[in-house]
């Protein structure tokens, strides 16, 4: 069998980073099914060039041709730019990719907190339908109004993902000695403000516990909730409290990049979009134009995405090879990008961690 997987640098350091996850995908050798790899254009460059942020050949070529994906990372106008609109949510919306997960974990031999959680967010409705409107206000002024959508539907499904992952984990786990959750069960914290928003927020809520109730096996796994807010204060306090939460669109976008900034760099950061019949891994990070062309991007946060996409496409061996070399550089500290304290290049680092696998 092999492999055909979709490669999206698109913009900035994507066209830096995304190359290295390919140097060490294509060095897993007979690890993975032969891959070939199939490079597709999108972007703010793309648009710019030939007037089309996400190109329907782009899509077909996912949807026809490939098994998975990865996405580097595009640069968005901060103005209103006719006709441009983001293409990551475009192709999240094409291939029904509802779900955003992203592990964060403390970097080995780093200082900082000790975190070892995965955030599941939701990637399809909540506030990010963009339904506003804006009037003039009867007294004078203007009001604008969002609406916030919440349906069953997505919220089963993305707390089904939640609980699968938590499975997952402790699964993998079981026989571990080292770690924050070394040995211990699983848990997923459902993340929502029903004490203010009882409807939209209340079904979310009742939503995922629906399916963790429907199901014996989730059972393994404990269930708790947490309030936004405080689940903010707590991340901040004691991560390591944290196994898998779960939680709508705009608290979980924000909750991400919150506990990203716990371990020091977005340029550790992997994701993948996620839905029933595709995967696309993607790093946290933007374009970072600040550092463009300079070969000193971290490549680490795209490596790991493509670790990710291994793990979902059935590889976790692979996919945990790739781990152990990227913590194993990590941990030596002889190879690091500047954003985490180092002197090396993109490169340099890419090979370090070739080196061991
Ligand atoms: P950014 O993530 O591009 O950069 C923020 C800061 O982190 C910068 O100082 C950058 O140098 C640093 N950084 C990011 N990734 C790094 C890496 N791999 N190695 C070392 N340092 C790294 O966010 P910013 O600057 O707010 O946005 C830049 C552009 O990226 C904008 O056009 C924005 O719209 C876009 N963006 C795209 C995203 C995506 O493709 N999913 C997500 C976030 C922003
Ligand atoms: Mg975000």
């Amino acid at each position: 069998s092999s492999l055909k997987l979709g490669m999206i640098p698109a913009d900035g350091i994507g066209k830096e980073v995304l190359p290295a996850a390919q140097r060490v995908l294509e060095a897993l050798g007979s690890a993975i099914p032969k891959v070939t790899f199939v490079p597709l254009l999108a972007g703010w460059e793309e648009f710019n060039a030939r007037g089309k942020a996400l190109p329907e050949e782009t899509i077909r070529v996912l949807k026809e041709e490939c098994d998975g994906a990865m996405f580097g990372s595009v640069s968005s106008p901060s103005h209103k730019v006719a006709g441009y609109s983001s293409p990551i949510v475009a192709l999240r919306k094409h291939l029904d990719l509802y779900a955003n997960v992203r592990p964060v974990s403390s970097v080995p031999g780093m200082p900082g907190p000790k975190v070892d959680m995965v955030i599941v967010r939701e990637n399809t409705e909540c506030l990010y339908i963009k339904k506003e409107e804006i009037h003039d206000a009867p007294g004078g002024g203007k009001v604008a109004y969002a609406t916030r959508q919440i349906t069953s539907y997505a919220s089963e499904r993305i707390g089904r993902m939640a609980f699968e992952i938590a499975l997952r984990r402790a699964e993998e786990r079981k026989g571990a000695t080292e770690g924050i959750w070394a040995g211990k069960e699983g848990k997923v914290t459902i993340v929502h403000k029903s004490n203010v928003l009882s409807v939209t927020d209340g079904l979310f809520r009742e939503s995922v516990r629906s399916v963790y109730d429907a199901e014996q096996r989730f059972k393994a796994v404990k269930v708790e909730e947490q309030l936004v807010d405080s689940m903010v204060y707590r991340m901040f306090r004691e991560p390591e409290i944290f196994d898998v939460a779960v939680a709508p669109n705009l608290y979980g976008d924000i909750i991400s990049d919150g506990a990203a900034a716990l371990v020091g760099s977005l340029g550790l950061v992997p994701s993948i979009n996620a839905g029933d019949n595709f995967v696309m891994g993607e790093p946290v990070h933007g374009s970072a134009p600040d550092i463009e062309g300079k070969n000193i991007a971290n490549p680490i946060a795209s490596i790991r995405s493509a670790s990710l996409l291994l793990q979902s496409l059935g590889f976790p061996e692979a996919a945990t090879k790739i781990n152990a070399a990227v913590d194993a550089v990590l941990l030596e500290g002889k190879y690091r990008t500047p954003d985490i304290g180092g002197k090396s290049t993109t490169t340099e680092v890419t090979d370090a961690i070739l080196k061991l696998l």
